[in-house]
């Protein structure tokens, strides 16, 4: 298969070529087909939601186990009633409050959702995406649009257009390349299915932002501390994850998210201490001929050994430049070969939980704590 791969710029959008650009790639999705799209977290691998054959074909370009359920994305919120069964006045309080935006809400599913859309589950995940391209799209494309981030299974999630080339040139339709993302990961999850309602991911939207909106409805997180879930966590009965096999039998076999190739490992303590530890483990394996790459804050980034290669990822007080280049960096580790990375741990506001949960699952829990 031949990928488009057409340039759209969201800042103009009513231009003659994007406006043909948007009409060529919905009339893809509506014909059953794959389109590759920005929205404000990541980039989506887009395919008819209420088509099962897209679903099919979703499932067959990432290489993603067909049991792990799909994202219905919106972008009218009348369109909610559609997918999902009665939203509770919980998910309108929610959508109220942040949608268009980056959060999934976990609700029953209308007999409209396949099943092959949603994993075989009874429920659904839907989102109302801000990304201007994203809500063009979804317009275009009928208004349903099932979407996973654009990566192929395993690897991180993509931020920009040429990391879904990379993975997904020649097994996609389109791409539309809208430049960047806006935050960098994906969506927070809330599984509103069940009572109280339990964070699935942690994203954007943070544990306080959502505890805040669900007491206004008497409602509450399972820990009023501000801590949730932070892995992803599947609610029971909920079955295989691009994440982990349901009942991984050796930590081994665990299935690593957002991998580098690399061996990666996570170290965590006072910035001295852990920039002394990733120095000298760092300084041994450089001796070997190993490339080492250094994940780390712009404040830290000139005290390591410059033979091993430095991803300064952003200050440590911005914790939302941190997130945007987190995926690039990883992808940057497999393109430079490295083949041992250390990362610095970034523990900064509330948003640093979704990076951290990320963090984690890229280096498989590997995680030195000093
Ligand atoms: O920001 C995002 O959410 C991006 C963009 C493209 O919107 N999408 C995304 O999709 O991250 P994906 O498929 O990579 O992650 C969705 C996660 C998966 O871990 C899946 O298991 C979970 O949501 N999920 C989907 N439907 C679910 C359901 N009914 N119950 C529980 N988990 C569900
Ligand atoms: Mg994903």
């Amino acid at each position: 298969m031949r990928t488009e791969v057409l340039r759209v710029d969201p800042e103009n959008l009513h231009d003659r070529s994007a406006e043909e650009a948007i009409a060529r790639a919905g009339a893809v999705l509506k014909n059953g087909g794959l389109v590759a799209f920005p929205t404000e977290t990541v980039y989506g691998l887009g395919g008819d939601a209420l088509n099962p054959r897209a679903a099919e074909r979703i499932y067959a370009a990432k290489g993603r186990p067909s049991d792990n359920p799909l994202i219905v994305h919106i972008a009218e919120m009348r369109d909610l009633k559609r997918v999902a069964v009665a939203p509770c006045g919980i998910a309108y309080a929610l959508a109220d409050r942040f949608w268009p935006g980056p959060l999934t809400m976990i609700l029953h599913k209308t007999a409209d959702v396949p099943g092959e859309t949603t994993g075989g589950l009874d429920t659904v995940a839907v989102r109302f995406p801000s990304h201007p391209v994203a809500q063009a799209l979804i317009r275009a494309g009928g208004g349903f649009v099932a979407a996973p981030s654009a990566n192929r299974s395993g690897r991180p999630s993509p931020t920009c257009a040429r990391h879904c080339v990379e993975d997904l040139d020649g097994r996609v339709d389109m791409i539309v390349d809208g430049g960047e993302v806006g935050i960098g990961l994906e969506s927070s999850i809330i599984d509103l299915t069940v009572d109280p309602p339990a964070i699935l991911r942690p994203g954007y939207i943070t544990a306080p932002m959502l505890a805040q909106v669900l007491e206004g409805c008497g409602a509450g997180l399972p820990d009023h501390e501000g801590r949730v879930q932070s892995a992803m966590e599947r609610p029971a009965g909920v079955r295989g994850s691009e994440a982990e096999p349901a009942h991984p039998k050796a930590p081994g076999m665990k299935y690593r998210h957002y991998a580098p190739r690399g061996k990666m490992t996570l170290v965590e303590g006072e910035d001295a201490a852990v920039v002394s530890y990733i120095t000298r483990s760092a300084v041994l394996l450089l001796e070997t001929g190993a490339r080492v790459g250094v994940l780390c804050c712009t404040e830290t980034s000139g005290a390591y050994d410059r033979r091993a290669r430095i991803y300064a990822l952003g200050r440590r007080n911005d914790p939302e430049a941190v997130a945007r280049s987190l995926f690039g960096a990883l992808r940057a580790c497999d393109e430079d070969g490295i083949g041992v990375i250390y990362a610095e741990a970034f523990r900064e506001g509330a948003f640093s939980e979704a990076i951290m949960n990320r963090l984690e699952k890229a280096c498989g829990h590997q995680v030195v704590r000093l």
